[in-house]
């Protein structure tokens, strides 16, 4: 198609603009003077002089410039509230409708409206034409007989809902793969840039469009990042790809003159929305929390004076009193409009805010000079302070948040899981939010799956992605809900969409079908209902007591535990290398009844039916807790995230540091020789990231020191509930594997280098130390992990590793970490013999390095640990941080999320499809196959164990309730 081709086709670009109804018209025609003359009825003579009218009125005379018409229109419309315009509701087509688009007719759905606070849930059919729902639940015969050519999707009772609003998005102003030549997030030219638009950055090459409409997620508010106090206006979109391949035709309902063409007076405006910062990111203009607020109040108040004069002028133009208006003209300022726009609540204001300090101070400028908040975004502390809420100007700001990523900052440390929950109690909207690519949002549904989790109600968790924040955008006449009328944007689910893992199978935009060609993973039977998740009420009492900040100690330590009720019981077979159901093997159970497990001082001591251990049932020193169904299983391994080295990612001061690699040179000290850094030394125990960790069964971790460039160091593996290093079972091991990172990078020397650097160490006697570490390496005593996401670069490992064996006689333990691209050179690992740990267990296209994903249904068939399982490839997993923060260490700021790793190896198993990984086979990926890659054997007393009610540690359903350590001779009951 040509370049402008659009116009003609009239459709797949902006919204037409909204009829003009009014009797005002365009200035300086002959029609002009007509209204003029219905406008001053009285009108004696007239006579034009060097453009304005001289009126002469009785007595006096009144000076109307020539555009009087234009400008009474303009303060007429200042009036306006924005909102759809009067017609919307009679629309048989979409603004957004791509011709050539056939109807679509979904059959036998289950479908979740959003109607009644998101509690309705229809059975029937939904028809889509022309981009907009037709008819909802029963599909009249007469309307379909209208129509030749209908796609016919039968969803079989699958469940259906509007399609994911994603409040807080980067896709498109921080592509992916990240390239500093793609990076328009921030403007680095001030704190206070509100003339900045958004859809100036906006790329439509983003990897991130099509990723995270696998999730379901089908319109984003893309906004400017956070180091601004004031950083420019936010666009709205969709994510699908139009037929004119450009921003503006992404964008859904933009604020009116937009492009400069004029704006019909009397047209209804359209919401735009303006990105604010508080707090640590304006620090960026060494702007203390006190310059950044004068900073907006100034700007603030430079808007205020303009608004003042507008109204002043406006409210003599409306009582006809031109005479002391004289020759001024309508005061406008092209720079400080946006800012007036959101004095007359045209555009919302949208607030990265997280303390109470800043909710408070931005509580006040909001009642200052009063316009509405209409969300705070992040705001780990929102639920701290309900009433500074409710206090701000005219109504209480939505909290768009996260569910469990917190404590990167200062700012996040106070982050409760249990805020959704509270917030919502508090009758504040809540909105679970992406801030894509912080997560990807593909995995914006897992969010509110797991605010459900922690006790958000399903209605509301559901409401939280879809129609809440529709709400918030101002765009709920059209989407956010399934209702006739609305936009033809839905999503079709191979399960409840807040159980785990929950993949669309169909996902439509402007009744356009996205995954013509879906893959579908079917899911567990008991998956078509919203999973019954734990109580945590004592738990968000204790938080709220204390301040955010919750002692996260367990509760007590019983000498003799039983657990009852225990449906399986899961452990490690040392021998084989793998996790065993110990019920099934013992032959304990029936298969109808439940078992018990008993542990003293930590060691099992008994399993199995109610008679074989009666008597400890029976002691009076027994602790005996109900797990009512639940589980006992292994302890979870983390590798990936640096638990045990920091408190909080990006102070310094709470953190080990970075080791300084031998390739940019190391302190002379250490000689030629140079150093190498071992975790163990810089260890900090009780950590909350740790704490939080174990109280959600990952028990160990294995990691290394944080760098920046090549050289890791040596790895430890240690006990995340440990008190300190010299406590009982602390430490595992001092010393696990050798680590190095191969990523490209301005800042870093070359990859080659970096394996020059290898051949050298593996090949040849280098003295010294960092020399003797990999010579352990070359002779197979130490295992040597590559942080690596590029095939390019595995390949050349493989190479390098054949190269060192034909040369030494040894073989090479090589564990590949991250392994993005690892699907494409399956057959080479799994030929060298290489396991491979996948961070993160989902992949996304953060860096160059990593663009050629593997990322399952519905995209395709296999997910990435799918397949190389199929390949016989030992795979580990590790949990999700973000990828493209600079550091080449494994994956930035994962130890918040360290404790969904249950999760994410219970979705990992369903994303590889049925049949592949079975339960025993997911808790391997993070426990034996994690030990087996690291090369950490783990005798029987070293293993530990985690008891949970309710359900197990691959669901939404289980609680932790207690770790078994007999490795450390204790139980820990949370
Ligand atoms: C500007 O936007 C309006 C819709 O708001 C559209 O009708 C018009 O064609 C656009 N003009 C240009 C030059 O892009
Ligand atoms: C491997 O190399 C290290 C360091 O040179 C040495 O101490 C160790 O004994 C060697 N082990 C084997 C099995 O050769
Ligand atoms: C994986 O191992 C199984 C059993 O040893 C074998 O049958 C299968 O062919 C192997 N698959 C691949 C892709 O090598």
């Amino acid at each position: 198609m040509q370049p402008g081709d659009h116009k003609s086709r009239g459709h797949d670009s902006l919204p037409a603009p909204a009829p003009y109804t009014g009797p005002r018209r365009k200035p300086n025609s002959r029609r002009t003077l007509l209204g003029l003359f219905v406008l001053l009825a009285t009108t004696s003579a007239i006579y034009i002089s060097s453009g304005i009218f001289q009126v002469s009125l009785g007595d006096s005379a009144v000076v109307v410039p020539l555009d009087a018409q234009s400008t009474l229109a303009k303060c007429r419309s200042l009036q306006l509230k924005p909102g759809p315009p009067a017609d919307f509701y009679s629309r048989t087509q979409s603004d957004r409708f791509q011709v050539g688009t056939a109807s679509v007719l979904i059959r036998n759905a289950k479908i979740w409206t959003g109607n009644d606070s998101g509690r309705e849930v229809l059975r029937g059919d939904i028809f889509l034409d022309k981009g907009i729902m037709k008819a909802v639940g029963h599909v009249p015969r007469d309307i379909l007989d209208k129509y030749a050519a209908v796609t016919t999707i039968d969803a079989e009772g699958a469940w259906l809902t509007p399609g994911i609003v994603d409040l807080h998005s980067h896709l498109g102003g921080q592509a992916s793969p990240a390239l500093s030549g793609s990076n328009d997030g921030n403007s680095y030219k001030g704190p206070i840039v509100p003339w900045l638009r958004a859809l100036d950055a906006l790329n439509t090459h983003d990897d991130g469009y099509r990723d995270s409409m696998s999730g379901g997620v089908t319109t984003s508010l893309m906004l400017p990042g956070s180091l601004n106090g004031i950083a420019g206006q936010g666009l709205v979109m969709k994510l699908r790809p139009t037929k004119e391949r450009s921003p503006t035709s992404m964008l859904l309902e933009p604020p009116l003159g937009i492009n400069g063409t004029d704006v019909p007076p009397g047209a209804t405006p359209r919401f735009g929305h303006m990105k604010h910062a508080c707090g640590e990111n304006p620090k960026y203009y060494q702007d203390t929390r006190m310059d950044t607020v004068w900073a907006v109040r100034h700007a603030y108040d430079t808007a205020r004076t303009i608004k003042n004069a507008q109204d002043d002028y406006c409210e003599k133009v409306l009582s006809g009193d031109w005479r002391s208006l004289g020759s001024k003209k309508f005061p406008e300022d092209l720079q400080w409009q946006p800012l007036v726009d959101i004095l007359r609540g045209r555009t919302k204001v949208q607030t990265h805010c997280y303390e109470a300090v800043d909710l408070d101070n931005f509580v006040r400028l909001s009642n200052e000079f009063q316009f509405e908040v209409a969300a705070f975004h992040h705001a780990h502390e929102a639920y701290l302070v309900p009433e500074v809420l409710k206090r701000a100007y005219n109504n209480t700001p939505a909290i768009a948040m996260f569910s469990t990523f917190a404590r990167y900052k200062r700012e996040g440390y106070r982050h409760s899981e249990f805020a959704p929950r509270v917030l919502a109690d508090e009758g504040i909207d809540v909105v679970m939010k992406s801030d894509h690519f912080a997560i990807p949002s593909r995995n914006l549904i897992g969010e509110a799956a797991i605010a459900h989790h922690y006790g958000l109600s399903e209605n509301v968790a559901l409401a939280s992605v879809i129609s809440t924040p529709a709400k918030i955008l101002g765009l709920d006449h059209r989407i956010g809900y399934v209702k006739e009328g609305y936009d033809a944007d839905i999503v079709l689910w191979d399960s409840h969409p807040l159980a785990l893992g929950a993949t669309p199978t169909q996902v439509v935009i402007d009744g356009i079908l996205q995954f013509p060609h879906a893959h579908i993973a079917a899911k567990p039977a008991a998956h078509q209902l919203a999973p019954t998740t734990p109580k945590w009420d004592v738990e968000t009492a204790r938080t709220l007591e204390y301040d955010g900040l919750p002692p996260l100690e367990p509760k007590f330590r019983p000498h003799m535990i039983v657990f009852t009720n225990v449906s399986q019981f899961w452990t490690r077979d040392e021998v084989q290398g793998t996790v065993v159901d110990m019920f099934a093997t013992q032959g304990a159970l029936d298969g109808r009844s439940t078992g018990f497990v008993v542990a003293v001082h930590g060691q099992v001591v008994c399993s199995g039916a109610a008679t074989s251990c009666a008597s400890y049932l029976s002691s009076s020193e027994a602790t005996v807790v109900d797990l009512a169904g639940g589980a006992v299983q292994p302890g979870l391994v983390n590798y990936g995230a640096e638990l045990g080295l920091s408190e909080i990612f990006t102070e310094a001061s709470t953190r080990d540091g970075y080791v300084a690699d031998p390739l940019q040179g190391q302190p002379s000290f250490f000689g030629p020789g140079g150093y190498v850094a071992k975790a163990i030394d810089g260890l900090q125990f009780g950590t909350r990231d740790a704490l939080l960790a174990y109280r959600a069964g990952v028990t160990v971790s294995i990691t290394s020191p944080s760098h920046n460039a090549w050289l890791s160091g040596i790895s430890t593996a240690f006990s995340l509930g440990a008190p300190h290093k010299l406590s009982r079972g602390a430490i595992l091991r001092d010393v696990v594997a050798v680590h190095v990172s191969l990523t490209h990078g301005d800042s870093e020397p070359s990859v080659s280098t970096k394996i020059e650097a290898m051949r050298r160490l593996l090949t040849k006697e280098v003295n010294g130390e960092i020399g003797a570490w990999f010579q352990q390496v070359a002779n197979g005593t130490l295992p040597l992990v590559v942080n690596v996401h590029s095939a390019n670069i595995i390949a050349t490992l493989i190479s390098l590793k054949k190269e060192v064996e034909a040369k030494t006689g040894n073989a090479i333990k090589l564990t590949i970490a991250g392994a993005t691209e690892a699907h494409l050179l399956a057959a080479e690992l799994a030929q060298a013999n290489v396991g491979v740990i996948v961070t993160p267990s989902r992949s996304f296209p953060y860096n160059w390095d990593e663009r050629r994903t593997l990322p399952g249904p519905p995209q395709t068939a296999d997910s990435l640990i799918g397949y190389l399982i199929k390949h016989n490839i030992t795979v580990g997993v590790g949990p999700r941080g973000i990828g493209a923060m600079g550091h080449p260490g494994v994956i930035d700021m994962a130890n918040s999320r360290a404790r969904n790793l249950r999760f994410d190896i219970g979705e990992a198993m369903l994303d590889a499809g049925p049949g592949l990984l079975d339960k025993a086979s997911a808790f391997a990926l993070a426990s034996v196959n994690v030990e087996k890659l690291l090369g950490l054997n783990l005798a029987g007393e070293e293993q530990d164990l985690v008891a949970t009610a309710g359900g197990d540690l691959l669901d939404y359903e289980g609680k932790v309730i207690a770790v078994i350590s007999p490795r450390r001779g204790l139980v820990d009951v949370f």
